[in-house]
């Protein structure tokens, strides 16, 4: 969505009309705020990490959902971008392509029926496309779609690895999907999908990496038999932030899907620690402002239910994580327990660490970057609540 025919919301555009916020302090909130300098510190850094270890990056865009973010990860390295769903990977294009931004695009769950098939047939005209497919049914549709249309997609067979939610489960129903894709003239075998998400917010590093190496003897059964019947098997996608460092050491996968790196969050923070998957720096918050100091012992903040994902628990209070706690107080109120060498009075503002990024990026229109106290730019939640 361009702003005004001259601000271009995916850029980072600071707004320049009269009382726009400049200042931190000055966002209206709640408001979700992304540190500019932490937020391209974790992109250099995992793009450092991949690229020393000869393994490809093609982050997550369900994490961020954000053209001007995807663009600095591509601009750091990154081979291509990962999306959840058909109409993320849509508009998120559309905005590329008005920069001549070429992208190339994995989209990571399986998608089903003839519309659907389609719209990644028109999609595969605008960029390079692969789809990760776990039925033969999967591939029958897409091989339809692409008969009256000049593009081709590359077929990614995903196969479940533990986590249950989708993929082939196991060598035999692999080899069905990876013979149908082969038999189509349209389409192209790429390789595999692994991916682990039970695995990610595993506590513990050890315990993390055991489990890992299980999951990946799956993955690795499945290549044995599909090379052994003479497919190839050129692309091992799959991974995510939590056990990106094992990824990178095991060699299993030869590109890897993460995607919270970028901002990191309560969850992840909780789970990681110190742990070397954990040392990317908390760059999202959501800013929040005391609208009522009344009581004794708390106060109440302006931001609720609507304004994070609730799925992991409350969020952090920035820089006062020991001192005060926040507590669920309804759609649209926090409640935040008063220090005791401190007492937050009407007016105060706070920033919270969101329990869960992905889900709740998804809650807000805008993103708002700053460079310390001072207001750097806005961008737009390009794909906020494009889940179909
Ligand atoms: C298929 C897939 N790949 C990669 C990721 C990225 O994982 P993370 O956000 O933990 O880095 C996800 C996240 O849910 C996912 O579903």
């Amino acid at each position: 969505m361009s702003n005004d025919g001259e601000h271009r919301r995916d850029q980072g555009t600071v707004f320049d009309r009269p009382g726009e916020p400049r200042t931190r302090g000055s966002i209206p909130t709640p408001a979700l705020i992304c540190d500019l300098g932490l937020l391209l510190e974790n992109i250099r850094r995992m793009s450092q990490l991949t690229r020393s270890a000869g393994v490809a990056l093609r982050p997550h865009v369900k994490s961020h959902k954000s053209a001007y973010i995807a663009r600095h990860q591509l601009d750091a390295g990154a081979v291509g971008l990962s999306f959840a769903k058909l109409a993320e990977a849509e508009v998120v294009v559309e905005r590329l392509a008005e920069d001549d931004v070429p992208v190339s695009v994995l989209l990571t769950s399986p998608i089903v029926g003839s519309a659907s098939a389609e719209r990644a047939a028109h999609l595969a005209r605008r960029c390079e496309l692969i789809v990760v497919v776990d039925h033969v049914d999967g591939v029958n549709e897409l091989d339809l779609a692409l008969a009256t249309s000049d593009a081709g997609i590359s077929v990614v067979c995903d196969v479940d690895v533990g986590l249950g939610r989708t993929g082939v489960t196991g060598p035999e129903s692999a080899l069905e999907v990876v013979e149908r894709i082969e038999r189509s003239p349209r389409l192209h075998f790429a390789g595999v999908q692994g991916y682990g998400g039970h695995l990610q917010h595993l506590a513990g590093r050890d315990q993390r990496r055991e489990a890992t190496i299980e999951s990946n003897s799956r993955l690795v059964s499945v290549i044995d038999v599909l090379e052994s019947a003479g497919h190839p098997v050129t692309l091992r996608t799959g991974g995510g932030t939590g056990t990106s460092g094992i990824d990178l050491e095991l060699g299993i996968l030869n590109e890897l899907q993460a995607g919270s790196y970028v901002f990191m969050d309560r969850e992840y923070r909780d789970a990681l620690g110190a742990d070397e998957e954990g040392r990317f720096a908390q760059s999202l918050t959501i800013a929040t402002t005391v609208i009522s100091a009344n009581q004794s012992g708390f106060v109440t903040v302006d931001a609720g239910l609507k304004s994070m994902a609730t799925d992991a628990g409350p969020p952090a209070v920035l820089g006062r994580e020991d001192a005060v706690s926040y507590h669920f107080f309804g759609d649209e109120h926090g409640l935040v327990t008063n220090p005791p060498n401190g007492r937050f009075i009407r007016g105060d503002r706070l920033e919270l660490v969101p329990p869960h990024c992905d889900p709740t990026v998804d809650r807000y229109d805008d993103l708002w970057l700053v460079d310390g106290d001072v207001v750097v730019g806005v961008v737009e939640v390009t794909a906020r609540g494009c889940s179909q």
